[in-house]
């Protein structure tokens, strides 16, 4: 997957990547963040000013870009414990197990299908309220719940969270992407390397380890990693290889591409603003081209896709979709491109209603 040339002459940090600062009528600021539920390291505050560009230009790529799939919208009813019941009115109705809790959801601008006893009948809902931490900015209607249950998805078991970021420890909409990646490890006949950048409570790293694979699993947050590894103990694979790293990702993937490590499937989901372990700051904007530079550099001979998610940010589908297709210049494969959405699924978990948008993806893979 390398290509050698370097740009002639080009300093360090002054690609394309480093290049823009701030948008066309000479904002230095990055723009707000749009009104999409915040990642979980919402930590990651919106640094005061375009942060420096990592240290490492864009390769120069020749050859053909891939040929595309467009747009792709890769959908799901749900799966395991989790589905979509219900949206509307700026909010979502879903199932977590045992829990029927309301979130925000700023893409559900329709009606609620269901009547309000429907919605009104919940475990939790997140309420925001803003001089509260943890599970204080949840209502519990019923009664008084524990901060983690135990869930199931795609066979591997882990616990959903009430976290003060309205997050419940999982992102059911990758649901999709992890079940491409379970198909892949197993059909490789070899164990294939997986890593996971931006990988949070660690169930994508779970579900590839589970069905064979070697996993690498980076977060900048050790809060995150503790709970992975928790996970990783209810789901009982604390014997699989599974390498926890609490690290920068963009630093990460720096030291791996000089090392001349290499992966068959890269996942990279990262926030629009986060920050590493020691306070560095990652802003898709900025970041997003050199990390999937990188990335493909570190892609093995005999890789199997590389997979990356956008949310909360104001993009189209095709912006990451052309940058990967550039960044993948003369590999060969396919690169498709679109959005993930969840579609509601009822009550029961299996009658179909509408699709609500999450994020934007886009990956290549090598045919
Ligand atoms: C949306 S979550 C990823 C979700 C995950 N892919 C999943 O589906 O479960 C974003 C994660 O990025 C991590 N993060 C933020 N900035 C980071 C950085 N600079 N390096 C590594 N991880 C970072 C956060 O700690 C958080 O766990």
């Amino acid at each position: 997957m390398r290509q050698k040339e370097r740009r002639p002459g080009q300093k360090s940090g002054t690609g394309p990547a480093s290049g823009r600062r701030g948008d066309e009528r000479g904002n230095s600021r990055p723009p707000k963040p749009a009104n999409r539920p915040a990642p979980p390291q919402q930590a990651a505050r919106e640094p005061a000013s375009a942060p420096a560009a990592p240290e490492r230009p864009l390769m120069e790529r020749s050859g053909e870009r891939p040929p595309e799939r467009v747009p792709v919208i890769l959908e799901s009813l749900g799966a395991g414990d989790f589905h979509l019941i219900d949206s509307g009115n700026g909010e979502k109705l879903e199932q977590y197990g045992p829990y029927r809790i309301i979130r925000p959801e700023g893409q559900a601008l329709w009606k609620p299908s269901f009547p309000s006893h429907v919605w009104d009948k919940v475990d939790a809902a997140f309420t925001g309220d803003t001089d509260e931490e943890g599970t204080g900015r949840w209502r519990f209607p019923k009664e008084a719940l524990g901060e983690t249950w135990p869930l199931n998805l795609l066979g591997v078991d882990f616990l959903g969270r009430f976290t003060s970021f309205r997050h419940v420890g999982v992102f059911p909409e990758q649901i999709v992407h992890w079940t491409w990646m379970k198909q892949q490890v197993e059909a490789a006949g070899r164990p294939l390397k997986v890593l996971n950048l931006f990988g949070y409570t660690g169930v994508a790293s779970l579900v590839a380890a589970a069905a064979g694979a070697e996993v690498t699993h980076v977060d900048a947050s050790k809060k995150a990693i503790g709970w992975a590894r928790e996970n990783q103990a209810l789901s009982g694979l604390e014997k699989a290889p599974i390498r926890w790293i609490c690290e920068d990702a963009m630093k990460f993937i720096l030291r791996e591409e000089r090392r001349g490590n290499s992966y068959d499937i890269i996942l990279t989901d990262p926030p629009k603003f986060g920050r590493g372990p020691n306070g560095e700051v990652w802003h898709l904007f900025e970041h997003l081209p050199v990390m999937l530079d990188i990335c493909r550099e570190i892609l093995s001979p005999k890789a199997v896709g590389l997979v990356l998610t956008a949310y909360s940010i104001r993009a189209s589908f095709y912006s990451i979709h052309e940058l990967m297709r550039e960044t993948m210049r003369g590999a060969g494969g396919v690169v498709e491109s679109g959005e993930l959405v969840i579609r509601e699924a009822g009550l029961d978990g299996n009658t179909p209603g509408r699709a609500l948008s999450t994020s934007l993806f886009s990956r290549w893979v090598p045919k």
